[in-house]
């Protein structure tokens, strides 16, 4: 059995106390280099995720006899990791322990909430804009490639009227979350690793 564990966003005082409780168990932790420097106290072997997830699944199906964990951003289940693991693992043989998602950390802070949310992703793949802008209250992951100013620029072409807010850096020391309209947030430079809420403006 091993243990896909979502850390939040990156604080980890939002960590859950099961997550902890299993993660100080394991012999093995696996993760993003991010993830595992907030665990610079774990006295388990670390492995850092790099390219290809085929290693890490070889590597998990060679060592079945550790207490392995494996830690992603977020919540795993969410635009993350639980998906593929499932596919290539098997529900059986794994245990998925919820963090809080970079999305549902933005609308506490932004204190919306989250009933009737569409959430999507532009993380790594051609997202459908018809479809996504269609949706009154929308939440999206974004990447280096689609970010926010894309998505300001898709909601312009449309002729849409939307309030976009961008969480970057969630719950890091640098955070900042910017509330504006697509023409606010095309002004805006650069942006970080963040997460885009948008509304129907009204
Ligand atoms: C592969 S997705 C994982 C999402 C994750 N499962 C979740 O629930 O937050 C990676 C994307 O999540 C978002 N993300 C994760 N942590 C973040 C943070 N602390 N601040 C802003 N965005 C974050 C970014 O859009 C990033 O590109």
């Amino acid at each position: 059995m091993i243990n896909i564990i979502g850390i939040g966003p990156g604080d980890i005082g939002l960590l859950t106390k099961e997550g902890e409780r299993l993660i100080n168990a394991s012999d093995v932790l696996i993760g993003g280099t991010r993830n595992l420097e907030i665990f610079s106290d774990f006295k388990g072997e670390k492995i850092e995720i790099k390219g290809s997830l085929r290693d890490i699944i070889d590597y998990i199906n060679e060592n079945k006899h550790k207490n392995i964990s494996l830690i992603a951003s977020g919540d795993p289940s969410i635009y993350g990791i639980g998906k593929y693991m499932v596919s290539e693992l098997g529900k059986e043989n794994i245990n998925i322990v919820s963090g809080i998602s970079s999305i549902q950390y933005l609308f506490s802070k932004i204190k919306m909430d989250m009933n009737d949310i569409y959430i999507s992703s532009c993380h790594g793949k051609e997202p459908d804009f018809d479809y996504i802008l269609s949706h009154k209250k929308v939440s999206l992951v974004t990447d280096k490639k689609i970010g926010p100013k894309e998505i300001a620029k898709e909601i312009i072409k449309r002729n849409l009227k939307k309030v976009m807010v961008i969480g970057e850096n969630l719950s890091y020391e640098n955070e900042r979350i910017t509330i504006g309209t697509p023409e606010d947030i095309l002004k805006i430079n650069n942006f970080d690793m963040n997460v885009v809420v948008i509304y129907d403006e009204g």
